[in-house]
């Protein structure tokens, strides 16, 4: 079994209209890189190196000109296109032939997590292929997301998308590990009234079938969304000041890739080579 990933980084992008009218939303920067460099580095950082990247028609080739074949951080990357936004379920079926029945972790495109202790936290549900996982977060407007109801133990009761009236503070964020059904359950999904294969749906056939485990991030890890203009200024922000304060870059997938061996220090140098700015010269001192 070999646990295979998938960045979602498709959607209409029409909450940050006309910023996304001729490029893709996760490619647009956070702060001083790309955002889809976030949610591959969260992916590295379980120790996924199988990656299949999922984007619109018009926008795929876009991610395999920034992103190549992956080698440069020492995996290999995948792509494949997503027609119409059919839901977020609809990964599964797309990269079907893909997963080739393993497990497989899913990130949205535009969830950044970071926080100390993340990687053992990814990694822990990365080793658990018998059941899917699924991770919670505070937060104070659940009613924009998927909203978790569970008991002392951490049980999982029911999960709502988008209640008015949600039945508690907790929401599901937008990465999730399965387990080598994955697919074939996908398959079986109707659409939603709003036409789209909820990721709802799929979590719930996992709490029938009584193998889905959640896992609660405290406080002490910060899960940011950037579905809004606004909410990607405060991602920025948030960055640089991090980034500022530490003297340090925060989700670069070179420096993740050394650091697990990836690649070796002669292939981090020469990738380096020809480029220069801010972000090179940062990888240029782990050196
Ligand atoms: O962010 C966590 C939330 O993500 C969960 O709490 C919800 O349960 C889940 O449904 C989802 O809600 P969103 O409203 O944030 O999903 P959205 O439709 O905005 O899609 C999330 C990202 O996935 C977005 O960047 C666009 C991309 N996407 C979306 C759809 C529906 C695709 O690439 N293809 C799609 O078909």
């Amino acid at each position: 079994m070999n646990r295979k990933g998938i960045i979602l980084a498709g959607g209409s992008g029409s909450r940050l209209f006309p910023s996304t009218k001729s490029i893709s939303k996760q490619l647009v920067p956070i702060y001083d890189k790309p955002m889809i460099y976030y949610p591959l580095s969260t992916m590295m950082k379980a120790g996924i190196s199988e990656v299949l990247i999922i984007s619109t028609p018009d926008h795929i080739s876009l991610f395999q000109n920034l992103l190549g074949d992956g080698s440069q951080f020492g995996i290999n990357l995948y792509y494949e296109v997503q027609d119409y936004p059919g839901g977020l379920a609809q990964a599964f079926i797309i990269g079907e032939s893909f997963i080739d029945s393993n497990p497989c972790c899913l990130i949205l495109g535009d969830n950044i997590f970071l926080g100390a202790g993340l990687e053992e936290l990814l990694i822990s549900a990365n080793n658990d292929t018998k059941n899917a996982t699924i991770f919670s977060y505070r937060v104070s407007n659940p009613s924009r997301f998927g909203v978790i109801e569970f008991d002392e133990n951490d049980n999982i009761l029911g999960i709502e998308e988008k209640p008015k009236d949600p039945r508690s503070n907790y929401v599901v964020t937008g990465i999730y590990f399965y387990d080598s059904n994955v697919s074939k359950l996908a398959k079986e999904l109707s659409p939603s009234p709003r036409g789209e294969l909820e990721i709802t749906d799929l979590n719930l056939k996992y709490i029938e079938r009584g193998n889905i485990r959640l896992k609660k991030m405290s406080s002490g890890f910060t899960w940011l969304d950037t579905g809004t203009p606004e909410s990607m200024m405060e991602a920025s922000n948030f960055i640089y000041t991090l980034e500022k304060r530490q003297g340090r870059k925060i989700s670069c997938p070179e420096e993740i890739a050394l650091q697990k061996g990836l690649i070796s220090k002669e292939e981090f140098e020469n990738n380096l080579k020809d480029a220069s700015g801010d972000y090179a010269e940062y990888l240029k001192t782990l050196l």
